[in-house]
């Protein structure tokens, strides 16, 4: 049994703060997109500011009391939708889409979403596996307990890292002939086949993470939400992206650096295309939490922000999904499901 834990009293630190809004503020006086909402830290920061709105976007609709509370202060200056944000162009925002200031993004999960025992995001989770955080089409479950060993390897070394992958998936089979894996079960196989005591890192991190990533999609999502929200935002409009994972960090940081260049330098284009600059980066090296942020939130050790202004209109990114197809081609193992 799961310690009842009451969420409406788990605090969530918005990740870098200050630097978002001292980054977003020269463009105040317009609308603001939060693709990912959480427990609203962003938002908030944004709406203090009488003359911006902000138009939220969650996949996880369980922060539905802060939502409404938004909604009852900030009137018509908040709306809020229960969608992905690879889904963004389907926002029926009511205004000119030149009025879109930035969008921004901070990938990752709330604390509340950790904290939650039926999403069983943490390690600490105990029951049947799940890692969903919202509008999922399949669970952790089906996942451990229905694709092969050779499938499992590579989701765990490809979106984990994860070194032990293959005597990790082997232990899987063997289990899952006798009953089905839940999430103290999975701990403990990690547990045995490692067979070291953590120091740092918990020995389940890695897997745990890998099976988040093919469960929400991570990948596409991102791929998808970059794309897509250039789309939408106007020319002079600004990307901001906080990333919490390598992998994550590398689409956001080929996105903004290869658009950012008119030198063809992709294998992927032939090299007699002069390309268009599509982004103004204006620094190349990411921010990161001050020692301050470290102290009072240490969850915020990985965070990277980047970010960049759109000087182009674009619609061929092409180029940006063949790089990262192979990451694309792993998560698309949750089909055979
Ligand atoms: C780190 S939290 C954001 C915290 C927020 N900035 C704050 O200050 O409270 C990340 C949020 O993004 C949401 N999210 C993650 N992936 C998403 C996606 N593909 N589409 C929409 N929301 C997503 C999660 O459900 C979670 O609530």
């Amino acid at each position: 049994m799961n310690a009842t834990i009451k969420l409406e009293n788990v605090k969530h630190f918005p990740v870098l703060l200050e630097e978002i809004t001292s980054i977003i503020s020269p463009l105040y006086g317009g609308t603001f997109i939060d693709c990912t909402f959480g427990q609203g830290g962003y938002s908030k920061k944004i709406l203090e500011n009488i003359n911006n709105k902000v138009f939220a976007i969650d996949r996880d609709n369980s922060s539905i009391k802060i939502i409404n509370q938004f909604k009852k202060k900030y009137q018509s200056r908040f709306q809020f939708k229960n969608i992905k944000f690879s889904e963004i162009l389907n926002l029926n925002i009511n205004q000119s889409t030149k009025d879109i200031k930035a969008i921004i993004f901070d990938l990752g999960y709330s604390t509340t979403q950790i904290k939650d025992p039926n999403k069983g995001l943490s390690f600490n989770s105990k029951g049947k596996l799940n890692m969903q955080m919202g509008l999922n089409n399949i669970s952790a479950h089906d996942l451990i307990n229905k694709l092969s060993e050779k499938e499992l390897t590579k989701i765990f070394k490809v979106f984990g890292e994860e070194n032990s992958s293959k005597f990790i998936s082997k232990r899987i089979i063997e289990f899952r002939k006798n009953k089905n894996i839940k999430t103290e079960d999975l701990v403990n196989i990690i547990d045995i086949v490692k067979k070291k005591k953590f120091f740092r890192i918990h020995n389940s991190t890695k897997v745990f993470q890998a099976l988040r990533i093919i469960v929400n999609n991570e990948i596409s999502e991102l791929i998808y939400g970059l794309i897509n929200s250039f789309k939408l935002l106007p020319v002079g409009g600004m990307l901001v992206i906080v990333t919490f994972h390598s992998i994550e960090d590398k689409i956001v940081k080929f996105f903004l650096k290869n658009y950012s260049e008119n030198k063809n330098l992709s294998r992927y284009l032939p090299s007699r295309i002069e390309k268009k600059k599509l982004i103004k980066l204006i620094d190349k090296k990411p921010i990161i939490p001050s020692k301050k942020e470290l102290k009072l939130n240490p969850a915020s050790r990985s965070a990277k922000l980047r970010y960049g202004i759109k000087l182009n209109n674009h619609s061929d990114f092409s180029e940006f999904e063949k790089k990262f197809g192979y990451l694309l081609e792993v998560e698309e193992l949750i089909k055979k499901i």
